[in-house]
């Protein structure tokens, strides 16, 4: 069975390809009939037990667009609620049929747990602090679309380090592909293991901004910060926040970059968020041709 559990396990070449597939997805989804029947045969569960917007619609849609029957489970709403186990929830719904599960979950390795014990394909949506595969993959595809090429650019993911799967996922895709890559935060959001992942580590924004082609602008996670960790929220914006102000005393025009939800006024003002540097919205839009391509790379497998 495959998986995409991570892009720790992926290769260069996996990653070409599902760009390569991606283009095709997005020239697709751009025509007035935005369908294409190949997974008419598939039936796709989405299983969050954890809250999302982006990724959670994004997979819905790519799915759709690619005619697959769907079917979507939140947790909140669910049996797991009187207390049924991860194993139990997810062989019920195999049982109906379901031949890929697409799965959101707090804890890390939960998808790795899962494709121990079920037979179907599995794709990581999210596992907790530890991976988010298609958001890092939509990230590069993003830079390559606004820069030309992810090889050979210097790019800083800014923030929250120690509690993003954002961040851990960005950094092996953006390695693979030959970037150069830092990160930047207070010590006291920067994982201690974060020197063996081979970057670079940076304190100081304005340095970070004045190397980098590329800001990836993390969100704070709140939900998951110890107060322990962190200055406070006005501290952090005025060390870490990146404003207009910030912006145009850079000799050079850097692209911005936030994988959502973002905290405005923290991470990034609104005058940043909204500007022509920030190619926020086209990471979403992107999402979606990412998706399908991973969903259909994955179900064509499936289907020999
Ligand atoms: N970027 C992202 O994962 O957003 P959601 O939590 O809204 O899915």
């Amino acid at each position: 069975v495959n998986h995409l559990l991570g892009i720790k396990y992926l290769k260069t070449s996996d990653i070409k390809l599902i760009f390569e597939t991606a283009d095709q997805f997005k020239e697709v989804i751009n025509r007035p009939i935005k369908k294409v029947p190949s997974l008419r045969d598939i039936t796709i569960a989405n299983l969050f037990f954890e809250n999302s917007t982006r990724t959670k619609l994004s997979f819905e849609l790519a799915e759709k667009r690619l005619s697959a029957d769907v079917i979507n489970f939140s947790a909140a709403q669910s049996s797991v609620k009187k207390g049924e186990t991860l194993i139990d929830t997810v062989n019920n719904i195999l049982s109906m049929k379901v031949d890929m599960v697409v799965m959101r979950h707090p804890s890390p390795g939960a998808g790795v747990f899962l494709s121990k014990h079920i037979n179907a394909s599995i794709v990581n949506a999210g596992d907790g602090a530890h991976e988010h595969p298609t958001q890092a993959l939509l990230d590069s595809y993003s830079i390559r679309e606004a820069l030309g090429s992810v090889k050979g650019k210097n790019v800083v993911i800014v923030g929250d380090i120690l509690h993003s799967r954002v961040a851990l996922s960005n950094i092996y895709a953006l390695k693979l592909q030959g970037a150069n890559v830092m990160v930047c935060g207070p010590k006291t959001l920067l994982p201690k293991y974060i020197g063996d992942l081979g970057v670079k580590v940076e304190t100081n924004l304005k340095k970070a901004l004045d190397w980098c082609d590329v800001a990836n602008m993390l969100r704070v996670q709140n939900e998951r910060m110890d107060i322990s960790y962190f200055p406070s929220t006005r501290e952090y914006a005025q060390q870490y926040g990146v404003t207009k102000q910030l912006l145009d005393s850079l000799d050079k025009k850097i692209t911005i970059m936030h994988p959502g939800p973002i905290n405005r006024g923290v991470e990034i003002t609104s005058e940043v968020a909204d500007s022509d540097q920030s190619i926020i919205l086209n990471q979403v839009e992107n999402g979606v041709a990412i998706r399908m391509a991973v969903i259909y790379l994955l179900a064509s497998k499936i289907k020999q």
